[in-house]
């Protein structure tokens, strides 16, 4: 078993704009899931997303090198899952100047796990915009989700959308770009991924769920950015919007079962 994990320093994907990467499963599965938050760091500076728990030491560490935490404004939470929440209270406790943007029903979901106090929050929800001083940031929510609360994040400054869990895929290997898994793999991946977090694509109305995809192609964005793909960007961005478009008419492997446990659980046992 693998037990060096790929160290992945944070990326810049646009001006001002950085990935900041994580990911689970190296070594221990066969395939790795992207763990990556986002900082815009414009006239009022933006964390996206928090993280997983697990992951905290060098998630504040990466943040922290890209801006210092009394300069962070902002903190956006995308929806209340906890590989996208999992640092939230050290770094709110870290950054005394940040607004927490979340909404009513995420900090109903999180209770007590939320250790932050609701003078520093702010309720805001798809279709809303975030004003960051020398942009509008546009809250807008992806085709595919797997919390009520989503929201992605649209700056128009740049053309970068943060996905969420949208636009998602695993990867072989972890990598930087989509560009660097084979296509077949992607377009399979991504189908999976967008099936899984969203298992209500099958009763959803075919026309209205394509509307949803054409909302986000509507921004034109030139990249994609999210927390479990590695970064979208020139002609992947079309590619991607293609085969969200087409997943509820695809075929994708099903999740692992009983058996795979089995196998999991004779192979620790040895
Ligand atoms: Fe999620
Ligand atoms: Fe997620």
């Amino acid at each position: 078993m693998q037990t060096t994990k790929t160290r992945i320093l944070p990326t810049q994907i646009a001006a001002e704009t950085f990935l900041v990467h994580d990911h689970a499963g190296e070594g221990s599965a066969p395939v790795s899931i992207a763990l990556n938050a986002m900082v815009i760091r414009g006239e009022q500076p933006v964390v996206v997303d928090t993280g997983a728990t697990e992951h905290r030491t060098q998630f504040l560490d990466d943040v922290f090198s890209i801006v210092e935490p009394e300069d962070v404004r902002w903190v956006f939470i995308s929806h209340d899952d906890v590989d996208h929440t999992g640092n939230v209270n050290p770094l709110m406790a870290a950054c005394p100047n940040a607004t927490l943007v979340i909404d009513w029903f995420m900090q109903e979901r999180m209770g007590a796990t939320l250790e932050v106090s609701p003078l520093r929050w702010r309720w805001m929800r798809d279709g809303e915009a975030l004003d960051v001083g020398d942009r509008q940031l546009q809250l807008v929510r992806p085709p595919v989700y797997d919390s009520p609360t989503t929201r992605g994040l649209f700056d128009p400054t740049t053309g970068v959308y943060w996905a969420s869990d949208a636009f998602a895929t695993p990867m072989p290997v972890p990598v930087h770009d989509v560009v660097e898994i084979d296509r077949e793999v992607w377009t399979e991946g991504m189908a999976t991924f967008n099936q899984y977090i969203s298992p209500w694509l099958e009763l959803a109305d075919e026309r209205r769920y394509l509307q949803t995809v054409d909302r986000i192609a509507a921004l034109q964005p030139t990249t994609i950015a999210g927390c479990h793909t590695p970064v979208i960007a020139g002609d992947q961005v079309a590619d991607a919007l293609d085969i969200t478009r087409r997943t509820p008419g695809l075929t994708v492997p099903a999740q692992p079962d009983q058996v795979v446990l089995d196998q999991i659980q004779r192979t620790l046992a040895a």
